[in-house]
């Protein structure tokens, strides 16, 4: 609440409108993220994370429909030519429907996936001290833990703390990575770069491109890891754990811990992404969607906060956002035709994304300021 100066009693009835600012200033100072509010011990959401009622109004709209998010097996696709044709066909349909699947057998071993769920969690439950050395909104460094990237724009803030590492190019050294993570991230992203990459090829080969096509024009050639953590909420139906949103990049492959609470747009109904032993959860990205000329689609998304927490996930990004770089993304010319003319006016990456990140996750696309 704004300060009220007692003048007289007409001024005090009427109550101030409500400015948030130097709330979220006082939070944002804190460095100890929303984690910093729930070890204070709060029973309520601070009025700065309270969302719109509109959205608000949809939380437990979860689809009890047909669809779900299909999960592709990749076991045998490097042996078999005919599994490996059924797999990009499934790929392809996954990524032009619904632009979200789940793939398992992906070759990353459980062990792996969670020790980097752990690794993560470390980082946030780490000596706060220690942890408020990463905490920054300069989106030069390296590594950046924040809370928010937009909570200084967005109309509300979402019951989440962040810290992304960029991991290619240029892939750091251990010492450059928070030391309660810095082997086990090193290691998954390696993984998960050789992953994409063959996701790329399936991708390329889904739209009848040759298989090396989108690693050879850079879709694979930046990765940030973003470690998320969802922490108990007092009053999970005030606000969101993750507000719906697209991704910013060409690709994303999803780690997630078995909690729950991711959901994907699809047809107007919200879907849930199940917790699955083993798998990965892959996205589509509005990049991807700009340069297929809108075939494969780049899903609005969110994560529904929750009582029970703290929920993990690691998002690896695929792009090259945080550096300046000058390669022109359009859609693929060998994908247009006369009936099929271009959607999207080209761009570069580090435009595409300085433009989503003033916008925030306000719920509209950054895909609709791109089109012709
Ligand atoms: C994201 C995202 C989902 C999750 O990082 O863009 O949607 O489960 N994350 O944390
Ligand atoms: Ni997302």
């Amino acid at each position: 609440m704004v300060a009220t100066s007692k003048k007289d009693e007409s001024e005090i009835a009427v109550e101030p409108q409500y400015n948030g600012e130097s709330e979220i200033q006082a939070f944002d100072e804190t460095k100890a993220g929303v984690k910093g509010l729930v070890d204070a011990g709060v029973t309520k959401v601070p009025r700065f994370f309270i969302h719109p009622q509109g959205s608000l109004n949809n939380i437990l709209k979860a689809s009890k429909g047909q669809f779900s998010v299909p999960v592709i097996d990749l076991e045998g696709i490097e042996k078999d030519p005919a599994r490996h044709k059924e797999i990009v066909d499934k790929v392809r349909d996954a990524s032009e429907t619904g632009g979200f699947f789940q793939v398992v057998n992906h070759g990353i071993q459980v062990s792996v996936l969670e020790e980097m769920l752990q690794g993560a969690r470390r980082f946030f439950e780490q000596d706060t001290e220690i942890k408020k050395q990463w905490y920054t909104r300069d989106r030069t460094k390296r590594v950046v833990h924040h809370t928010n990237f937009d909570l200084y724009s967005s109309t509300a803030a979402n019951w989440r703390d962040t810290c992304y590492c960029i991991m290619s190019p240029n892939p750091p050294a251990p010492e450059d990575l928070p030391d309660v993570c810095s082997e086990i991230l090193i290691e998954y992203s390696k993984l998960v770069m050789s992953l994409g990459g063959l996701l790329l090829e399936l991708l390329s080969g889904g739209l009848g491109l040759d298989p090396s096509y989108l690693k050879d024009i850079g879709c694979a050639e930046g990765i940030a890891a973003l470690f998320h953590y969802y922490p108990a909420c007092p009053q999970p139906e005030l606000t969101f754990g993750t507000s719906q949103h697209s991704d910013n990049d060409f690709l994303t492959i999803l780690l997630q811990d078995n909690l729950g609470g991711l959901q994907v747009l699809h047809q107007n109904q919200w879907i849930d992404v199940p917790p699955t032993q083993g798998a990965l959860v892959i996205n589509i990205g509005d990049l991807l969607q700009l340069i297929s000329n809108d075939k494969y689609k780049s899903s609005e998304h969110r994560v529904l906060a929750n009582h029970i927490g703290p929920r993990v996930s690691v998002a690896s990004f695929f792009t090259t956002g945080s550096r300046p770089t000058t390669k022109i993304y359009g859609p693929i010319k060998e994908l247009l035709s006369e009936e099929n003319p271009p959607i999207y006016r080209a761009t570069t990456v580090m435009e595409y994304t300085n433009y989503y990140r003033s916008k925030g996750l306000d719920g509209t696309s950054a895909l609709l300021h791109f089109k012709l």
